[in-house]
């Protein structure tokens, strides 16, 4: 809807039948161009080929390729890990940005500006967790993450620019179970500098700023929207206040961890 709504003609797709019809009808009645087709299983070669040429054709050039489909699947622990998870996994959030991405990439180059948006996750390309089971995220994201850079380095001199946007936790609707129960919310805000997770419009936003002109002299980069959780420790909240937040008194021990 934001890169509607900033004049771009959208053209999408999602394996998902009915979530694709939605998002078609939403952006009609809101008066806005779109064209999309589904299902398209983007981990299936010729069906992204087929996609990105009848984009290409129908609307005679393809701008800016955004990345955005992807699915994780439950959690594992590399203990746990199998072959049939590692493959999944690979398809689901590897092979998705790449039979796209090197479909549209000579459509991209020849505008002489091409944009690549990517999406990630926070945290991937440099931390990890042992007490959480996201080795595939993590090590499928910090590959899109590479591969982004690598995409900039080779497009820059075409004009092309490539950027990944790494989210962290997002209230997204088939997550809602989750954050409506009070103690899941505070346990996972609790994670967060800000305290909260992010609404798909505050992610969106991101995509559409590198995306747009007014990043025009930014590639390779990672652009990480999670509310300072992979950085900063988040403060104890004060009970009772509203969103203030105060950092309680700490040994010297602790101020140099
Ligand atoms: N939600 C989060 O907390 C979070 C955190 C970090 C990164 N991400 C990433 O954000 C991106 C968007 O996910 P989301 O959280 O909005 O979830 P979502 O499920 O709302 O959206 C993902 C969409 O991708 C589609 N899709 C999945 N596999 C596909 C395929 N093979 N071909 C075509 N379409 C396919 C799904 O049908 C769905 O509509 C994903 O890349 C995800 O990994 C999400």
């Amino acid at each position: 809807m934001l890169f509607a709504r900033d004049g771009a003609i959208v053209c999408g797709c999602d394996i998902d039948e009915r979530a694709a019809l939605q998002t078609v009808a939403e952006l009609r009645a809101a008066g806005y161009t779109m064209w999309s087709r589904q299902p398209v299983d983007l981990a299936q070669p010729e069906e992204a080929a087929a996609w990105v040429d009848a984009a290409a054709s129908k609307f005679g050039r393809i701008d800016i390729l955004y990345n955005n489909a992807g699915a994780v699947g439950p959690g594992t622990y590399f203990k746990d890990l199998t072959v049939e998870d590692w493959r999944r996994a690979t398809s689901n959030m590897l092979d998705v940005v790449f039979y796209p991405t090197r479909y549209a990439w000579p459509e991209l180059i020849a505008t002489g500006a091409g944009v690549i948006v990517n999406t990630a996750a926070a945290g991937a390309a440099h931390r990890a967790y042992g007490d959480a089971p996201v080795v595939l995220g993590f090590t499928f994201k910090a590959a899109v993450i590479a591969l982004t850079r690598q995409l900039a380095a080779e497009g820059a001199p075409f004009g092309l620019r490539a950027n990944s946007l790494s989210p962290g936790q997002v209230r997204i609707p088939a997550y809602e179970a989750i954050y409506s129960d009070p103690d899941q919310y505070s346990a996972r805000s609790g994670l967060v500098a800000l305290g909260r997770p992010a609404s798909p419009e505050e992610v969106a936003r991101c995509a559409l700023f590198l995306a747009s002109d007014a990043a025009s002299y930014v590639t390779g980069c990672d652009l990480v929207v999670d509310g300072g959780s992979s950085t900063i420790r988040p403060a104890q909240r004060v009970p009772g206040a509203a969103s203030a937040t105060s950092v309680p008194v700490r040994s010297e021990k602790e101020q140099l961890l």
